[in-house]
């Protein structure tokens, strides 16, 4: 995972991300893209020009876009395995935490 001081560098990049995205007033994504910053997400993924793009994993900045509800991205990130992604781990969140995760995603349409 991410170096401690490479992943709170991330987290300060929150704010932005969420007024770019207009997802300022939803806590639940808010807290959702803490986590995404903080878990090493962005060690394969870039978010906004954030991150890295490491093994074929996609930018997630329009993952709200791509047509999946968010019971579909939780379950995607539970397991990605399921989905035939053997590349990105498990990382055993609560349910809580699969649901912000799901809900910051699901949030995620694009800079306006
Ligand atoms: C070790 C690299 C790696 C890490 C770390 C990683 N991912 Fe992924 N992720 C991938 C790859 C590779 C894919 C694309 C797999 C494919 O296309 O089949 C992917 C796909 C996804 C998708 C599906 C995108 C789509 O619509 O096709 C989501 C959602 C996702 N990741 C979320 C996350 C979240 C949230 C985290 C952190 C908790 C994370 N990923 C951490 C490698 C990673």
């Amino acid at each position: 995972m991410l170096p401690e001081a490479l992943a709170s560098e991330v987290v300060q990049a929150v704010p932005t991300w969420a007024a770019r995205e207009g997802f300022e007033n939803n806590a639940e994504a808010i807290a959702g893209a803490k986590i995404f910053a903080s878990s090493g997400c962005t060690a394969c993924h870039t978010y906004l020009g954030t991150g890295s793009s490491n093994q074929g994993a996609p930018d997630l900045s329009n993952e709200g876009t791509r047509g999946k509800s968010k019971q579909q991205l939780a379950d995607y990130i539970k397991d990605p395995s399921k989905f035939g992604n053997n590349v990105m781990p498990k990382f055993g969140f609560s349910d809580e935490q699969l649901n912000q995760l799901a809900t910051f995603l699901d949030a995620s349409k694009g800079p306006k």
